[in-house]
């Protein structure tokens, strides 16, 4: 994820550009940068850091210009560095361009243009457009034509913005599968890559869609179609939000907005490189001992992964919680030792880490942020590329992370011919069910969960029950209450109840209990024991399963159904359902939800 803004105005646009990219840095904040045209030429600025850092060390408002464009980088291609930061330029230094999502195609671009002389300076993807652009245009001496070749070599997703010394009055712009619009202002035109872009500026935007590019100047602009060419006629839309509402893409809260993100971010961690998931394989496999590490719910996630590498790999690796990890872990020279970490800053992973080093180990780590200090510190890290997470509960970012362990479990698997090819890739299809089947259930069940939640919040003591890998998903879903409710909500596994705690249950202990598929025989009978030792004491019992309604009708209190899907995913969607319903217990209890009480987003000390 990344933010472009752009503007073209009768007066100075310097401010303006500030303003509309600072309000997209909740897209992405690792680097930022500017094309300026000042009397016919491009002045180009960009570093490292958050917008309001850059543009006060490069001095940018300084430059006194009527057309810009910027943008706010997420790194996805290439580290965080200046050279990898956007507007990227032409050799000819005639273009200059930012873009947002991926050029699939780059690489054999790429090897083509340097064979043709052109010279690179970065290891993005982005960098291809601008070159293209000045070879067309030798071809061309037409902006517009040679943008439209550029159109039709490109393969992936972008939207992009340029400006062009052969049209300095002009910003040109594209899109395929990323979205891209433009503010329509009287003295002053917009591109932006949402509406937050130029929102306290206008509320007249055009959307464009896939397949459309358009030209802008300040009095006017033209959105053409690129493979007919001819101009398409765009309604003026109309936006009620204010920018607050638009970051968070209309959704009340980051945190409901990011629980609705995961479709993409697990299709992002399902695209991510096969070889970086084998290498992480590889640094476990050849451990003589593993570990992993994560705190709060990373450690929820690293208990996960214990489960599913037991799972579909056949081996122990014990998951420890950061803050513990010295006093238990013995680890040496021939231990592996895998972190995870959303920022990648947070201080008892990093000491963990830290502490495995000084004993030899090999470390590795999933996390969300480039260039963050754990990234930097292990030997090997897999950047699960889930964009930036802004609620301070994380939800995404957990998600994916089990979704790419999965992906290493089975990676272990075929190495250890735990399983067979067959098996391997069987599995890899159902986890490419998983994006739709999300966005079903989001679609689907929100509604229901939203009544449920509603109806017991003023539910003071939850029990929540998994059997096996849905043991780690109880207390994720758990420690979700705890953290944005302020409930009580305790994780047990289910077999546990009898060695103590069903002396509790009587009508006022309430209980979500995770089933398994009706397939996972043994467990899905063992937790539906555990949900009739509660029945008989009168307890209250909240049954997410995936049977058909009505099935275990006697059996719950309430019941949520999930649609019938493969033994691997269920507890994934399980998980969906865990936070759901503690995002709605939350918003009935009139929360905080984006900034609870006492939780950092990362936490830095120890
Ligand atoms: C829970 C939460 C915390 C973090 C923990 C680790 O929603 O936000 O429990 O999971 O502080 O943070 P990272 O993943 O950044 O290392």
């Amino acid at each position: 994820m990344c933010g472009i803004s752009g503007a073209v105005g009768l007066k100075n646009i310097s401010n303006l550009l500030y303003e509309g990219i600072r309000n997209l840095e909740y897209r992405g904040y690792d680097s930022c940068g500017v094309a300026l045209m000042n009397r016919k030429h491009l002045v180009v600025r960009k570093n490292v850091g958050g917008v309001e850092e850059f543009f006060r060390k490069e001095n940018v408002l300084s430059v006194r210009s009527k057309i810009g464009v910027a943008h706010t980088r997420w790194a996805t291609h290439g580290k965080v560095t200046p050279l990898n930061t956007h507007p990227f330029q032409s050799c000819d230094g005639h273009f200059a361009l930012v873009h947002n999502g991926i050029i699939a195609n780059f690489r054999p671009l790429k090897e083509q243009l340097l064979r043709e002389g052109h010279a690179f300076v970065s290891e993005t993807d982005t960098e291809v457009i601008p070159h293209l652009l000045e070879k067309f245009y030798q071809e061309t001496h037409d902006v517009e034509a040679a943008l439209v070749k550029v159109l039709h070599v490109l393969e992936g997703s972008y939207a992009f913005a340029f400006l062009s010394t052969h049209e300095p009055d002009q910003i040109f712009c594209a899109r395929r599968e990323s979205p891209l619009m433009l503010g329509i202002g009287d003295e002053t035109k917009f591109v932006g890559s949402d509406f937050t872009a130029f929102i306290d500026q206008t509320k007249n935007a055009v959307i464009i869609d896939d397949g459309e590019y358009a030209i802008v100047s300040r009095d006017s602009y033209v959105v053409k179609n690129s493979v007919t060419l001819e101009e398409v006629e765009k309604p003026i839309v109309k936006i009620h939000w204010d920018s607050e509402t638009s970051k968070k893409g209309g959704y009340p809260h980051y945190m409901l907005k990011e629980i609705y993100e995961q479709p993409h971010t697990v299709t992002a961690a399902l695209d991510l490189e096969t070889a970086s998931v084998d290498e992480l394989a590889d640094l476990i496999a050849k451990g003589e001992d593993a570990y992993f590490v994560g705190v709060g719910t990373t450690y929820y996630v690293a208990l996960f992964a214990k489960y599913i590498v037991s799972q579909l790999a056949g081996i122990f690796i014990p998951a420890i919680s950061s803050d513990e990890f010295a006093a238990l872990a013995s680890v040496n020279r021939k231990s592996a030792v895998i972190a995870i970490s959303q920022s990648g800053e947070t201080y008892d992973t990093l000491s963990a880490l830290k502490f495995a080093r000084s004993r030899g180990a090999r470390t590795g780590a999933i996390v969300n942020v480039m260039g963050s200090s754990i990234a930097r510190l292990v030997d090997q890290v897999i950047l699960q590329r889930s964009g930036p997470e802004i609620c301070v509960i994380s939800t995404k970012a957990a998600l994916s992370q089990m979704v790419i362990l999965i992906r290493v479990a089975l990676r272990l698997g075929l190495k250890r011919k735990k399983l067979t090819r067959k098996e391997h890739d069987r599995a890899l299809g159902h986890l490419q069910e998983l994006p739709a089947i999300i966005q079903g259930i989001l679609n689907e069940r929100s509604g229901f969960i939203h009544r449920i939640a509603h109806k017991y919040s003023k539910t003071r003591h939850w029990l929540y029950l998994g059997r096996g890998i849905y043991y780690p998903i109880a207390l994720e879903s758990a420690l979700k209450m705890k953290e944005v409710a302020y409930v009580h909500a305790e994780g047990m596994p289910g077999g546990f109840l009898k060695h103590g705690t069903l002396a509790m249950i009587d009508q006022d202990i309430y209980s979500i209990v995770f089933i398994p598929p009706r397939k996972d025989q043994e467990l899905y009978q063992a937790t539906l024991h555990s949900v009739e030792e509660i029945r008989a004491r009168n307890g209250f019992v909240l049954g997410i399963h995936f049977d058909e309604r009505g099935k275990n009708k006697e059996l719950f209190s309430e019941e949520l159904m999930l649609p019938p899907v493969s033994p691997l995913i269920a507890p994934i969607l399980q998980l969906v359902i865990g936070q759901l319903f503690s995002y709605f217990t939350a918003t009935s209890l009139k929360r905080t939800i984006d900034k609870p009480r006492s939780l950092a987003k990362s936490v830095t000390v120890g």
